[in-house]
């Protein structure tokens, strides 16, 4: 059973600020948001509290890592027109939503999020046997939940964070969207919608009960989208009740696994900050070239006639992402016949680098020459961004019985 509404669905993702950005997140993360920012509500966020689970004893680096990582977005075709972009801290209806799922979830699911024992066993040298830091993945599920995301791109290793968000929201749906008068209330909502429509979702809604009618699920769904005259609350009320739950008051999201990045490092490891294998957006055009020449080729390789594999050449990934098909054949043809050299083979991507990182980089300059402007799109992404996480909240204080006088 999934709650993403057919259209106008939601999108969510957060980075932990890590200061300037590399073309592994180029490749990997951005692309892919520059994409989702024209085809949905895109909602993206820099995660600084999620930064001070690893980083607590010395948090001085976040405000600068965020800024710069705020400013490659930009400079790489994050739209501040197109999404809305924010920070968490600034957004505190994050914390307490956080702090209510807490009292509801149990401590197993945290600690079987494999997450958690591996970034201890990675991260040896912090104490991360924290509060804080066992609470990581549900800080994540109030970030998603909090704006009702239907999709939240992330890499494999955030999918069981995703997962268990899901089992929240359920969770969450099961204990605290049973009102008593439920089926009378849904019953109101629908025929607000006007006969027609309240007759059509009759038959819909039995032809997914009776039948598990995915077509009329997804019709039905479109159906209360297109509403204008009901309000969220009964929004919510029918969709729990065409599928047979009570109110679902927080939809379950659906990640969006973003392949992982065709972008190796120099090294052909994972490109990371931590392997000193990258190349940053904001490299200097020299220091590309200079990164390209000295990255290692075939270790077989070792005379310039000797042939050489660019199956095991950790240059030839980045002739698949950047060279044309004739250009890679070149590459085959005169690799394995030794008559490249493998400085003229790394030529054309010194030269699509640079060609690639020029724009950016220009526009980049434009952002840190203006850092008033770069504020003030984050504060007005954090106050849109507020204004949805307060609608949220009201319905969560309300379902939770919050709503003293
Ligand atoms: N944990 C994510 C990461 O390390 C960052 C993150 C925090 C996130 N909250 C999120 C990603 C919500 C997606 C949705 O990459
Ligand atoms: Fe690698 Fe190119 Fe040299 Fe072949 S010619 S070993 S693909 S750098």
């Amino acid at each position: 059973m999934t709650s993403v509404s057919s259209q106008h669905a939601r999108v969510l993702s957060g980075m932990r600020p890590t200061g300037r950005l590399h073309l592994g997140h180029y490749h990997g993360v951005l692309k892919n948001w520059i994409e989702l920012q024209h085809e949905y509500d895109c909602f993206f966020f820099v995660a600084d509290w999620h930064a001070l689970t690893t980083d607590y004893d010395d948090p001085s680096a976040i405000p600068k890592s965020t800024f710069e990582m705020v400013i490659d977005w930009l400079a790489a075709g994050v739209s501040a027109n197109s999404a809305t972009l924010f920070v968490q801290s600034r957004v505190p209806e994050h914390a307490e939503l956080h702090l209510l799922l807490s009292m509801m979830t149990p401590l197993g699911w945290l600690e079987r999020v494999p997450s958690y024992k591996d970034q201890q066993e990675k991260l040896k040298e912090k104490d991360l046997a924290t509060y804080g830091f066992l609470g990581y993945p549900l800080l994540q599920s109030a970030d998603i939940l909090i704006y009702k995301a239907g999709l939240v791109p992330v890499g494999e290793d955030q999918v069981a964070h995703v997962e268990m968000t899901r089992e929240i929201a359920r969770r969450f749906n099961h204990i605290y969207g049973r009102e008593p008068d439920f089926a009378d209330k849904a019953e109101q909502a629908k025929r607000k919608m006007g006969k027609k429509n309240a007759k059509l979702f009759d038959k819909l809604r039995r032809a997914y009960q009776e039948q598990g009618d995915q077509e009329s699920l997804s019709v039905a769904r479109a159906l209360l989208d297109d509403q204008a005259n009901i309000t969220l609350g009964d929004r919510d009320r029918l969709l729990g009740y065409l599928e047979g739950g009570g109110r679902m008051i927080l939809p379950e999201p659906q990640p969006l696994l973003t392949k992982a990045s065709k972008m190796p490092g120099l090294d052909g490891q994972k490109m990371s900050k931590s392997y000193a294998n990258t190349i940053s957006l904001r490299e200097a055009p020299d220091e590309v070239e200079k990164k390209l020449r000295t990255m290692p080729t075939d270790p077989q390789r070792i005379r310039r006639t000797d042939p050489g594999n660019p199956d095991v050449c950790p240059v030839w990934p980045f002739h698949r992402i950047y060279s044309d098909e004739s250009c890679q054949q070149w590459v085959q043809a005169g690799c394995r016949s030794a008559n490249i050299g493998c400085l003229e083979c790394k030529q054309p991507i010194v030269d699509a680098v640079r060609a690639e990182l020029a724009p950016i980089q220009s526009q980049a300059q434009e952002f840190e020459q203006q850092p008033d402007l770069v504020r003030t799109i984050i504060n007005d992404g954090c106050e849109r961004a507020r204004d949805t996480a307060r609608e949220t909240m009201a319905e969560v204080r309300h379902a939770m019985s919050l709503n003293h006088i």
